[in-house]
C-alpha cells in the first residue's frame, strides 16, 4: 500500500493548499499543551516545506467534540497561536469554517502565507462526512494534503469526502507514521517483538491484542488493563479499577496466549489516590480488600525491564500505573527510560493520548523510532483496520 505523495515542490508556488492537521491537543488557560514532539509541533515540518515553496496554506483542524455547532470554548485560536509561535508569525484565524469570510481571507493571501479555518467540527457536515461541506472546503483550495494521521480513522468530510473533490495527497507526517507502523507487520521484522500495554479500556485495546498476539514474542500487560486479566485469573485486586466488561475477553486471551502474556506478579498499592498516600510493593496474592493498585511492583518492573532490554521491536501503548499522580508513575517512567535506551538497537514505537505525555515528561520523546501522534488511530491501525483517511489516498 503506497500513499499518494506530493513530490514536485516546483508546482506549489501560488497554489492554495488545504492542509488537514490534527491540532487537537489539551488547552489550559488559552494555551495549547503541545511539547516539542506534540501534534502541532510535528505538523510544522510539512507546513514549513509548503511555505518555503511559496504555497498559500489554509490549515484545517478540529478541536474537541463540539457536536456540529459553534462552541467558543473549542475555538481553534490556541492552535493558531501555537503554530504562530513556532513560526514566529501570526497565523490568522478565520472565524468561520467556510463561507464568505473564508473566501475573502483566502483571496487576500500571498505566496507563503498561512491561515487557519475555525474548528471544522463547528460545522455539522464535518462529522457527517458531508459531500456538500467537503465541496465548500475544497472550493477554497487547489490541492489538499492530509497530514493528520491521528484523525485518519475518522470518515469525516475534511479527511475522506474532500479527497473526492480535489487532487489529494498524504503529507510527510502521515507518510512517516504509516511507514513505521506498517513495518510492524513485516514478516521479517527484528525479533524479539515485544508489546507493552497498559491503560484501562479493553474495547479499544482488545482488537490490538487479538491482531498482535499471534505476531509478538511477548506481551507485557500492566496498569488497569492488567487488573482485568488478574480478575480473570480469579485473583483479588481490592478496590482497584478494572474494566468489568473486559474480564471475559481477558479470560479467553489468557487461555489462548498464556505463554506469551506476562502479567505483574507484584504491584504497588496505596489506600488512596493521592501524593500523600503510603506506597507499598506487595505480591498480587497479598492484596488487601482496601488496597488500590497504583503501579507495577518492584519485581514486575525489573522483569518487564529485562524483557525490554533484549527486545528488538517494541510497541508501547498505555501507562502502567495511575500516572495522574506523579508518585504512582515511576514504573511507567522507568519503562519509558528502558525503551528509550534501546534507541539504535530496536525499533521502538509509542502512542496514545495518555502515554505520549509520559514520554515527554521524562524528556525522552526524541529517543523513539516513532512517537505516534495517533491515539485511536494508532490502535485501529495496529488492530489491522482500514483507516478511511488513508484508504482515500492509496496510489
Ligand atoms: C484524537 O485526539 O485521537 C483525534 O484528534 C481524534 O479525535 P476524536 O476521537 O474526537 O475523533
Amino acid at each position: 500500500m503506497r500513499l499518494k505523495r506530493l513530490r514536485n515542490a516546483k508546482t506549489l508556488r501560488g497554489k492554495r493548499v488545504l492542509v488537514r492537521i490534527d491540532g487537537n491537543v489539551p488547552v489550559k488557560r488559552g494555551l495549547a499543551i503541545d511539547g516539542p514532539q506534540g501534534r502541532i509541533a510535528r505538523s510544522a515540518v510539512g507546513l514549513e516545506w509548503l511555505r518555503q515553496n511559496g504555497a498559500r496554506i489554509i490549515i484545517l483542524t478540529h478541536r474537541g467534540r463540539p457536536g456540529g455547532k459553534r462552541v467558543a470554548a473549542f475555538s481553534n485560536a490556541p492552535i493558531a497561536k501555537r503554530l504562530g509561535g513556532l513560526f514566529g508569525i501570526k497565523v490568522k484565524l478565520c472565524h468561520d469554517v467556510v463561507g464568505e469570510r473564508a473566501k475573502q481571507m483566502v483571496s487576500a493571501m500571498q505566496d507563503g502565507d498561512m491561515i487557519m479555518l475555525e474548528n471544522l467540527r463547528f460545522h455539522p457536515g464535518e462529522e457527517q462526512n458531508s459531500r456538500a461541506f467537503a465541496q465548500k472546503l475544497a472550493a477554497l483550495g487547489d490541492i489538499y494534503i492530509n497530514d493528520a494521521f491521528a484523525v485518519s480513522h475518522r470518515a469525516h468530510a475534511s479527511v475522506e469526502a474532500i479527497t473526492e473533490e480535489i487532487p489529494s495527497y498524504a503529507g510527510p507526517l502521515l507518510t512517516h507514521e504509516v511507514s513505521v507502523l506498517k513495518s510492524l507487520f513485516d514478516e521479517n521484522l527484528k525479533r524479539p517483538f515485544v508489546l507493552l500495554m497498559g491503560g484501562l479500556k479493553m474495547d479499544d485495546k482488545l482488537p490490538v491484542l487479538e491482531t498482535l498476539l499471534p505476531r509478538v514474542d511477548q506481551a507485557l500487560i500492566g496498569g488497569a488493563l492488567a487488573n482485568a486479566f488478574l480478575v480473570a485469573q480469579g485473583k483479588k485486586i481490592g478496590r482497584s479499577t478494572f474494566d468489568q466488561v473486559g474480564v471475559a475477553a481477558a479470560e479467553k486471551i489468557l487461555k489462548k496466549w498464556s505463554k506469551k502474556i506476562v502479567l505483574p506478579s507484584d504491584v504497588c498499592v496505596a489506600r488512596r489516590l493521592s501524593a500523600q498516600a503510603k506506597l507499598e510493593s506487595i505480591q498480587v496474592e497479598a492484596i488487601n480488600e482496601k488496597d488500590l493498585i497504583v503501579d507495577l511492583g518492584n519485581k514486575s518492573l525489573a522483569d518487564f525491564v529485562s524483557i525490554i532490554e533484549t527486545a528488538r521491536t517494541i510497541v508501547w501503548n498505555g501507562p502502567l500505573g495511575y500516572c495522574e499522580v506523579k508518585k504512582f508513575c515511576s514504573g511507567t517512567h522507568a519503562l519509558a527510560k528502558a525503551i528509550a535506551a534501546r534507541a539504535g538497537k530496536a525499533t521502538t514505537v509509542v502512542g496514545g493520548g495518555d502515554t505520549v505525555p509520559v514520554v515527554e515528561a521524562v524528556d525522552l520523546a526524541d529517543h523513539f523510532t516513532l512517537v505516534s501522534t495517533g491515539g485511536g488511530a494508532m490502535l485501529e491501525f495496529l488492530a489491522g483496520k482500514k483507516l478511511p483517511g488513508m484508504e482515500a489516498l492509496i496510489e
